[in-house]
Order: structure tokens, then C-alpha cells, then sequence
């Protein structure tokens, strides 16, 4: 057994145990994600009462005193302890804090801010300094992870905490394009992003599918190019305004030339190809392109984005740039014919052609250019910065060749991947053979909520946890990467993100229910627990799925990486493995399995009375297979009997069948459970005791 699988295990029993035995795991364990740069440990603990209060020293600003307040605001909520004073003291003659905030100025919402803190708790208060208010507010976080409770009730424990990111670009983009996300829900994912540490919402507003954001100067753009679907200049100046109290950047992203068919919607004088058009309704890459050889198109731009510059102050600017075929172009003889006169020899020439010409107008409105489109020529603006979405290697080239980076790949949250797997995905990895220089190139990176498969009630599960273990990868230093540490804490933090209005766990529960309409749902929880969506490019492979398609199955409800799958997959390891956890494996599997085999029969009804459940009888009939080979595997180790050579053969089989998705779902036990029957098949099994 791998390590990491040992030590995963050995939490996941430990915490079996201590949940049945205590209820609370032991205090000594800290909380913390991401991981700060320092922790130390003092002695005692700071007490928490109803006369708490936190004072502001140092710079002032709306930021700090707004944070502060928050933090209040979710202390009394986490404690029930009616407070005096629910709002931070600003008075320097004010009698002593409970915790003292020391900001040196306030920060500026660009790249490369200071956003270090140092944090004394002792059991006399807390205190904190920082060079920036933005500092102040990443500690405030750190703060309320620290957050304990013993016999005698709330307390902090004492530490000395000295911390700062290690990238400074630790973005999330929403994409608001292929599924429209109202503002509430960008609100709240802001407060989560804050909550681990986040600094930059990187959102996506224009899409094939979807023109989001209102524009005065050419109101045909939302009004025919977004199905009424789009937010008021008004909602982007407040979420602008939410993230900056949060000491997080809002930077834009306006893809083009492609991806572009909801601007022509309106304006099809801007495309390559006469039109008209109309809001695309499929998934997948269209032709539908900007016409890059005509002077009108860089008016409209330079007219629009000076436009959209009033509504976002961020200094960076995403022009997309990602998934141009060039069809248009190609097909367009007066394209053809410029491309000709003015010696571009390829579509990437004329692309590359256009992205100077955007870099210009973004130039004088005080905008560096940020992309995902790699084949930047020489001449381009060094200031360029480059998302990287198709494997690492396009980053290493550009940062050789003087470009900022950024790494999106390997942070694709739309793809329902493991947890670890992102966690793994460290920009910067200790075997890299990048100079100090170049590394100091690579800012950071971005998970991608890519919404083709979420909406409004979705999108929260699939962002988050995950993304909290992402942000810990950004922020913390390389050395942390223990992942059976970070899901021990990754379980924390996610309850905690609950309270800032987050949906990820509670509309699990409520999309079973009003998928099992009148039925029991407790068996369909047990059963969709094990399960989990299709990965999203298989999904979707034959491009038939369509933006107003319904986002309410249980491949929606269904988790990414859904913890009791994993829980199963490593007590299956730890019984392949042997040794002194085998009992404790053996006897949870056992109760696992027998408990979904005896929810069969009502599981069954629910799924035949509620007809939106039909989809996945497969599976639910594949979990019945798997339940009966998994105890009668588990009898034979009891017996410590080998199996016949047959015996094994036609499970393997059934337990294949079983791994076949149904309604876009997997069952993830199969593949756990043919680990296991493969595991019998060695020489050296049943593994003894
Ligand atoms: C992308 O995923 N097309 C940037």
C-alpha cells in the first residue's frame, strides 16, 4: 500500500472512531487551510467571551473596518455568544481589545499586492499586524479557523502565526457565459473564495451561448444576446465592490475573436461571415468569428471596452483568444485577400495580427492583456500574460521567452477530478528546472468553473470543497502536500463555507428529495453517495447536450470525488494491504455493504415511482451485483479462503457490467470492488492476518 494511502486510511478510521467515541477530534489539531508559511504552537489559550471586542489601529479603511465586522458577525454566529460589541472600535483611547488590528496602509486590488500578516494569540489577546488591510483580512480568516471549544467553551489557542502567499495570483474563474449565474451566488462564492484565500475572480461574460453583461454604448449586445439573462451595470459595480472589500480582483474576460456568436446576435457587421445569428444552444467550438481584417470591428472594441474599463478598476484585462478553428476566415475571400496583402502567411498570423491590435486599445486604457492563446509572436507587449489550459509545457516556454504565466490545467474543476489530483498540481514543482527568474514568472493559477454542466444550483458543489484544496496549493509553500492531512481539514473547512450561504452540501439533500418526490430519500442518499457524474469530456462527447437541457438529475445532484466512495475505495486498500488495520476494514466494509444491499428493495421503489429516477435503475441494479459480490468476497478473507479461478472470472465480469455509466453516472464501488476480487486472484491472497 502506498503511503499516502496508509496515512489516509489511518485518518479515516481515526476519525470513525473518535466520531463514535467523542463526537469532536482532539483540540490539538489545528485547522488551517490553506497551511500559513509559519505556525507555532504557544502555550494556553484565549479565551472567548461575550466581552470581546476588536479594536482597529494603524491605516483605516472601509475594507478593514468592514472585514472586522464580518468576522464578528460569524463569530457570534459559530458561538451563539451575544456579544457587546458587534462592531470593531475605532477609538485609540478605547479600553483594551480582545484583538488589536495593525494595518501599515491600504492595499491596492492589483497583482503582486502584500498580502503578509503575523498573528499573536496569547491568553491575553490577540494582535495582529500587516503591512496591508488586505493582509489583515487574510489573517482575519486564519483567525476564525482558529476557532476552538472545550469543557469550558470557546477559546483560541495560543500560536504565533507568521504567513504570506506563495503565488500571488490565486484566481477562480466562473464561466457566466454557457449558464448565467445571478449575483447572489457570485456574492457568496466570494466570501468562500475569501474564506481560503483567494485573491482573483477571473469571470468569463461573453460566450457563444451567452451575452452577459449590459452595455449602454451597444445595448443589442445583452439585450438580443443573452435571453434577458445578463447582469446590470449597476449588479457588476456592487460585485466589483464586495470583492474589493474582500481584497479580491474582479478581472473581465470578453472572449474573442471566437467564442464570440452571442455578440453577432446584434451586431452581425462584426463577424467574418454575413449571418444572421442566433444564441447557440449546443456545446462544443463554433465558427462564428470576429472579422479581424476590418478597421469598424477595433472602433466598436476600443468603444466598448473603454465602456466595460468604467465598471472594472482591475488592472488586467482576459481577452480569451482560446478555440478559434478560423472556418470563417477561411471561407471569407476579402479575409483571404488582407491576409495576402499584408504577408500573414496562417490563421495563427491573422489571430496574432488581431491580438496586437487588442493589446493596443488595452494598452491605453491602463490594461495589461491577459489570454489563453499561446502562440504569441516576438513583437507582442512582454506585459502579456498567458493562461495556460493545455498542459504545462506551453508555461514553461513562455516564461522562458519573458511571459508572465498563469496554470488553469490541472485546476479544471469542470471535469470531476479528484480532490488530490488538483493538490498535486503544484505550478511550480520541485523537480522543475526553471531558473529563480523564470519561476518568479509564474504567477499563480486559476481553478475553471466551466459551466456547461452547472447552474445555479449546482455550480457550489462543484467549486467547492475542491477548490479550497486548490487555494492551499496556491497559497501554501510546496512542502505542504500531505493528502491525508489536507482532506482532514478540507472537511472542516467545507462545513464552515456553509455558513457564508454556500449550497454545496445542503442541495445535495434537497435536489434527492425532489428527485424522489413522494418517496423515502434516505436509501437514494446512501446510493447517490457512491456514485459520481461522468468525467465532463465523456459526458458530453457526442456534442448533443444543449444550454436550456434540465441540471436537476441525479448525475447533477451527485457529487465530485464523493467522500463516502473514497472512504470505501481506501478501506477496500486496507484490506488488500493487510496488516493491523484489516479487522477495522473488514468490519466497516461489511456494514457498508450490507447496509446498501438492505436498502435495495425501497431504493428500488423510489427509483420506479418518481420517473426522472429511471435513468439510473442500471446502476442502482449494479450496486445490487456489487453488494452481493462484495460480502461474498469479504466472507471468503474472513475464512481466509481462496477463491476458484472461475468464482473470480465471472465477477470481474459482473463487476465491469456494473462500471458501465448510466444516465451520465458512474457507480465508483465497482471499480473498488474489482480492486479488491482482482486482489484474490494473487498468489499470495487471502492476505493473512
Ligand atoms: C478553454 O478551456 N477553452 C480555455
Amino acid at each position: 500500500m502506498r503511503n499516502n494511502t496508509v496515512k489516509l486510511l489511518s485518518t479515516l478510521l481515526t476519525l470513525m472512531f473518535v466520531h463514535l467515541a467523542a463526537g469532536q477530534p482532539p483540540a490539538s489539531q489545528l485547522n488551517l487551510m490553506p497551511v500559513p508559511e509559519k505556525v507555532e504552537l504557544l502555550a494556553g489559550k484565549y479565551r472567548l467571551d461575550a466581552g470581546f471586542t476588536v479594536r482597529i489601529a494603524g491605516a483605516q479603511s472601509g475594507r478593514l473596518v468592514k472585514g472586522a465586522s464580518r468576522i464578528l458577525d460569524r463569530l457570534t454566529g459559530r458561538t451563539g455568544l451575544f456579544l457587546a460589541n458587534p462592531t470593531p472600535l475605532l477609538d485609540a483611547s478605547a479600553p483594551a481589545a480582545g484583538m488589536l488590528l495593525t494595518a501599515g496602509r491600504q492595499g491596492e486590488l492589483a497583482p503582486l499586492q502584500d498580502e503578509s500578516y503575523d498573528l499573536v494569540i496569547t491568553p491575553d489577546g490577540i494582535k495582529m499586524t500587516a503591512e496591508t488591510d488586505i493582509g489583515i483580512i487574510r489573517g482575519l480568516e486564519t483567525v476564525l479557523q482558529l476557532l476552538d471549544a472545550d469543557e469550558n467553551g470557546y477559546f483560541f489557542p495560543a500560536v504565533r502565526v507568521h504567513d504570506k502567499p506563495r503565488f500571488p495570483w490565486r484566481g477562480l474563474l466562473i464561466d457566466a457565459g454557457r449558464h448565467f449565474i445571478p449575483a447572489d451566488i457570485i456574492r457568496r462564492n466570494l466570501d468562500a473564495m475569501a474564506a481560503v484565500k483567494m485573491n482573483v475572480l477571473h469571470w468569463h461574460l461573453t460566450e457563444d451561448q451567452g451575452f452577459r453583461i449590459e452595455s449602454k454604448a451597444f445595448p443589442k449586445l445583452h439585450q438580443l444576446g443573452s435571453d434577458g439573462l445578463y447582469y446590470t451595470q449597476a449588479e457588476i459595480a456592487g460585485i466589483v465592490a464586495y470583492a474589493g472589500d474582500r481584497g479580491i480582483r474582479v478581472m473581465p474576460e470578453f472572449d474573442l475573436p471566437g467564442h464570440a456568436t452571442s455578440w453577432f446576435v446584434g451586431y452581425p457587421e462584426l463577424a467574418s461571415a454575413p449571418g444572421p445569428y442566433t444564441i447557440e444552444r449546443k456545446w462544443g467550438i463554433f465558427d462564428p468569428t470576429f472579422d479581424p481584417t476590418r478597421e469598424e470591428i477595433y472602433q466598436f472594441l476600443t468603444t466598448f471596452f473603454a465602456e466595460m474599463a468604467t465598471l472594472f478598476p482591475d488592472p488586467c484585462w482576459h481577452i480569451g483568444g482560446d478555440e478559434n478553428k478560423g472556418h470563417q476566415w477561411d471561407a471569407n475571400p476579402e479575409i483571404q485577400a488582407f491576409m495576402r496583402k499584408n504577408g500573414l502567411a496562417d490563421n495563427h498570423a491573422l489571430q496574432n495580427h488581431f491580438n496586437m491590435r487588442l493589446e493596443k486599445i488595452l494598452d491605453k486604457l491602463g490594461k495589461t492583456m491577459v489570454g489563453w492563446y499561446t502562440d504569441a509572436p516576438p513583437e507582442l507587449n512582454k506585459k502579456y500574460i498567458i493562461e495556460v489550459w493545455k498542459g504545462r509545457e506551453a508555461m514553461y516556454d513562455m516564461v522562458r521567452r519573458g511571459y508572465r504565466s498563469l496554470l488553469a490545467y490541472g485546476f479544471y474543476i469542470d471535469l470531476i477530478q479528484p480532490t488530490e489530483y488538483h493538490y498535486a498540481n503544484d505550478p511550480i514543482p520541485v523537480d522543475s528546472v526553471l531558473t529563480e527568474r523564470e519561476k518568479a514568472m509564474i504567477l499563480g493559477g486559476e481553478a475553471t468553473m466551466w459551466a456547461e454542466f452547472v447552474g445555479p444550483e449546482t455550480i457550489d458543489s462543484r467549486i467547492w470543497p475542491r477548490t479550497a484544496a486548490i487555494a492551499e496549493r496556491l497559497w501554501s509553500q510546496s512542502e505542504v502536500k500531505d493528502v491525508a492531512e489536507m482532506f482532514r481539514r478540507l472537511a472542516v473547512v467545507s462545513v464552515q463555507l456553509e455558513e457564508l450561504g454556500l449550497t454545496h452540501i445542503k442541495n445535495f439533500d434537497m435536489m434527492l428529495r425532489r428527485l424522489a418526490k413522494r418517496h423515502p430519500v434516505d436509501e437514494l442518499k446512501r446510493f447517490v453517495d457512491v456514485i459520481e457524474p461522468m468525467y465532463t469530456y465523456s459526458r458530453d462527447r457526442p456534442h448533443v447536450f444543449k444550454s436550456h437541457y434540465p441540471l436537476t438529475r441525479v448525475v447533477d445532484a451527485a457529487l465530485p470525488d464523493p467522500p463516502a466512495a473514497r472512504e470505501f475505495d481506501l478501506l477496500v486498500e486496507g484490506l488488500i494491504a493487510g496488516g493491523k488495520e484489516q479487522e477495522e476494514c473488514l468490519k466497516s466494509l461489511t456494514i457498508r455493504l450490507e447496509t446498501l444491499q438492505a436498502d435495495y428493495p425501497r431504493l428500488m421503489e423510489t427509483i420506479n415511482g418518481s420517473p426522472v429516477l429511471w435513468e439510473v435503475r442500471p446502476l442502482a441494479e449494479g450496486l445490487a451485483v456489487c453488494t452481493t459480490i462484495g460480502l461474498e468476497a469479504l466472507e471468503l478473507v474472513k475464512k481466509q479462503q481462496k477463491p476458484a479461478s472461475a468464482w473470480i472470472e465471472i465477477r470481474l465480469a459482473l463487476l465491469k457490467k456494473a462500471q458501465v455509466p448510466s444516465g451520465e453516472a458512474e457507480l465508483l464501488i465497482a471499480h473498488s470492488l474489482e480492486k479488491l476480487v482482482k486482489s484474490m486472484a494473487r498468489p499470495d491472497s487471502p492476505p493473512r492476518k
